[in-house]
């Protein structure tokens, strides 16, 4: 008799224990991507591009669509900004069709797309971009405001990086946000911070990748985002990950800092010439000012990265080697 209140303690405790796990496992929605037979992964990453084809949008896409049939790409990754100016109006928006369905037309960019939401998609009916209503007009739409694809030898977080920016809540302008979903703001970060570093933690993978819209560093218009700097980044660096794209600056970008890769492919249409800031020129790898979009070949060992522009001429290429004991 004497054992067994100890023991049902000792069970409450352990099934307490589990649940808590449970909770504080991520809990960010989890997609699968499995590897070609050489067991390699390409992919294409390009932000800030709906205008209906202008801007050199049309250009920017035809280009992608040769590298991706050279590259035999696997996604397309889409750094968010994907509707100006004010993203959609709704699931019925024509802008769906014209900057995207009817842009992006190469055979070889008929693939998953892999898409975030940029502070532009806030301004407009945020739930229209994420509804099933878009996949069932073009199969390749996939967005999210947060989630996890898992690609064998690389995990890839992508993350909802505008209700991060203070200044959207505090002095937005004459632009209107749609915070429906973003209610409890504070918790609604502290709960994403907490899911990416649970997913960053858990990761097997050989490589981890986490996507946003906003830079963290950045040597372009908008320059660093401070809010991601300050509670982003220390995730990032805790736990080894390799790589952080992201758009929003419109332009092409590579900032090796610490062992991280801060790659800005926000050149689909509208770019910014010459607006540009310092940076340090030790980190400063590529500052393209012009359009274009970026590609990743990546394998156990190896991960290439290109930039292309418009003419699809090679800006910058940069090899990321994996030591195996560098491994998690
Ligand atoms: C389109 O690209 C060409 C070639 O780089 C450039 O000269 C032109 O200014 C671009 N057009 C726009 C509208 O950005």
């Amino acid at each position: 008799m004497g054992m067994q209140i100890p023991f049902k303690k000792l069970m409450l405790l352990h099934i307490i224990f589990i649940a808590c796990l449970r909770l504080s496992a991520a809990e960010l929605q989890r997609f699968e991507h499995r590897l070609k037979h050489d067991g390699s992964l390409s992919f294409l990453v390009v932000g800030d591009w709906g205008r209906r084809g202008s801007y050199n949008q049309s250009l920017v896409a035809y280009q992608m669509g040769l590298i991706g049939e050279k590259l035999e790409i696997d996604f397309v990754i889409s750094t968010g900004d994907n509707f100006y100016e004010d993203g959609l109006t709704g699931e019925e928006d024509p802008a769906f069709l014209d900057s995207f369905t009817s842009i992006y037309t190469a055979p070889s960019l008929q693939k998953q797309w892999y898409n975030v939401l940029g502070n532009h998609d806030y301004r407009g009916d945020v739930e229209a971009q994420l509804s099933p209503v878009l996949t069932r007009k073009d199969s390749r739409w996939l967005c999210s405001r947060s989630f996890i694809l898992d690609a064998e030898i690389a995990e890839f977080v992508f993350v909802d990086t505008t209700p991060f920016v203070d200044e959207y809540f505090e002095d937005p302008g004459d632009s209107t946000y749609d915070w429906r979903g973003v209610y409890r703001r504070k918790e609604y970060l502290s709960d994403l911070l907490k899911d990416v570093d649970g997913a960053l933690k858990n990761s097997k993978a050989k490589w981890k990748i986490v996507v946003g819209h906003h830079t963290i560093k950045s040597a372009g218009h908008h320059g660093v985002t401070k809010e991601l700097l300050l509670r982003l980044l220390p995730i990032l660096e805790e736990n080894n990950v390799d790589m952080y794209v992201n758009g929003h600056d419109h332009c092409l970008q590579h900032i090796s800092s610490n062992g991280i890769e801060f790659l800005t492919s926000g050149g689909g249409s509208k770019a910014w010439r010459g607006d540009r800031n310092w940076w340090c020129p030790e980190e400063l790898k590529l500052y393209y000012d012009g359009q274009g979009f970026m590609s990743v070949k990546m394998t156990r060992s190896e991960a290439v990265v290109l930039f292309y522009d418009v003419h699809g001429n090679i800006l910058h290429k940069w090899s990321i080697p994996k030591e195996p004991l560098k491994a998690a």
